[in-house]
């Protein structure tokens, strides 16, 4: 794909923003910044706009969408049935990385939840991507802005590698201060899941909400979490320490194979914001093999490490 910049636009030009809007509303489809990744979005409200999405993408048809929504109050224009629990939820962490999963209703369409009878939403919390849905008055459906099963975009510049011109506007919102998709929770279940580890984490919740989440297991979790996701080209190992990494390095070059080491210790906010980054760069360059220390099992380290084992699954796969 060859990479074309002209349609790069700064997110924070009033203008650029109208532009989004308007190709939004001839249903074309638009990257937005969030604070998690860049997502390619769609006007909810159009069927053949959210279709785009999948061919665009490559997503297999099924596979739901999350819808995104201006502000928390918006959370009851598209479910019905809301329990408490996702109430409270919304109440408490939107604008911001959590996705809750709830009852439909009549207004979303079957391409956006893959003729599920429920829906997961989210209200992002970047000024471009609200102030382009003020404006749209209507939700958008947006997946992260890559290709089906690779590596999700922190940059405007990284959307543009991954789709050049296939996409009419990217807007510009600068680096996602998170750096990895939100958590998914489904509160259509009592007690509710965590489907997908994220910033927020179920020991958060439970302390600051005192919600108790359970674990998520077989047929419940997202149908998104395959198990092989989040791939580069290079190989991904995993290992628990930096002295083991030091060891695999040396046996690494001693083969002859280009090898690099990510460790960012005990800094999880910083490995989440700089790992999609490394793996793309990685890439680039094209390093055969990315040792990874595993970050701690706490806060944002499980999502972290959860990304990490689809990566290192999806080599497994290859081989
Ligand atoms: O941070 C994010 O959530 C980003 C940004 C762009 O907002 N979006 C994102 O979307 O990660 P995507 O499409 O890459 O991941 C959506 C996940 C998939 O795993 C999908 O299966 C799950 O959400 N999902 C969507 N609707 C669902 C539903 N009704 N039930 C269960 N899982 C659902
Ligand atoms: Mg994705």
């Amino acid at each position: 794909m060859s990479l074309n910049k002209s349609n790069i636009l700064n997110g924070a030009d009033s203008s650029s923003i109208d532009i989004a809007v308007r190709a939004l509303q001839r249903d074309l489809l638009v990257a937005i910044p969030t604070e998690t990744v860049y997502g390619l979005a769609a006007r909810a409200s159009s069927p053949s706009a959210v279709k785009k999405i999948f061919v665009v993408k490559g997503r297999p048809i099924g596979h739901p969408l999350i819808l995104h929504v201006a502000k928390k109050q918006d959370l009851s224009l598209w479910s019905q049935e809301l329990s408490n629990n996702a109430r409270l939820l919304a109440e408490k962490y939107w604008p911001g990385p959590l996705t809750i999963i709830v009852k439909r209703n009549d207004k979303v369409c079957d391409e956006i939840t893959g003729g599920r009878d429920t829906v997961a939403i989210r209200c992002p919390n970047h000024p471009v991507a609200t102030e382009l849905l003020i404006r749209l008055t209507d939700a958008i459906v947006a997946p992260s802005a890559n290709h089906f099963g690779k590596v999700s975009p922190t940059s405007a510049s990284h959307v543009a590698e991954d789709f050049g011109d296939e996409i009419s506007v990217i807007l510009d919102g600068g680096e996602c201060s998170i750096g990895v998709e939100s958590t998914i929770i489904d509160c259509t279940t009592e007690p509710p899941q965590i489907l997908r580890a994220g910033a927020i984490s179920a020991d958060q919740i439970k302390r600051e909400c005192n919600i108790t989440i359970a674990s998520a297991t077989g047929d419940s979790r997202a149908s998104g979490m395959l198990d092989k996701h989040y791939a580069p080209n290079c190989t991904v190992e995993l290992v628990d320490d930096r002295k083991d990494a030091d060891v695999r390095l040396n046996q690494l070059n001693g083969d002859g194979r280009s090898s690099e080491i990510i460790d960012f210790g005990d800094d999880l906010e910083m490995f989440a914001h700089e790992l999609y980054a490394r793996l793309r760069d990685a890439d680039k360059r094209l390093i055969d093999v990315v040792i990874t220390v595993k970050p701690p099992m706490i806060g944002i380290g499980i999502a972290i490490n959860e990304r990490l084992e689809k990566a290192a699954n999806s080599n497994r796969s290859r081989e």
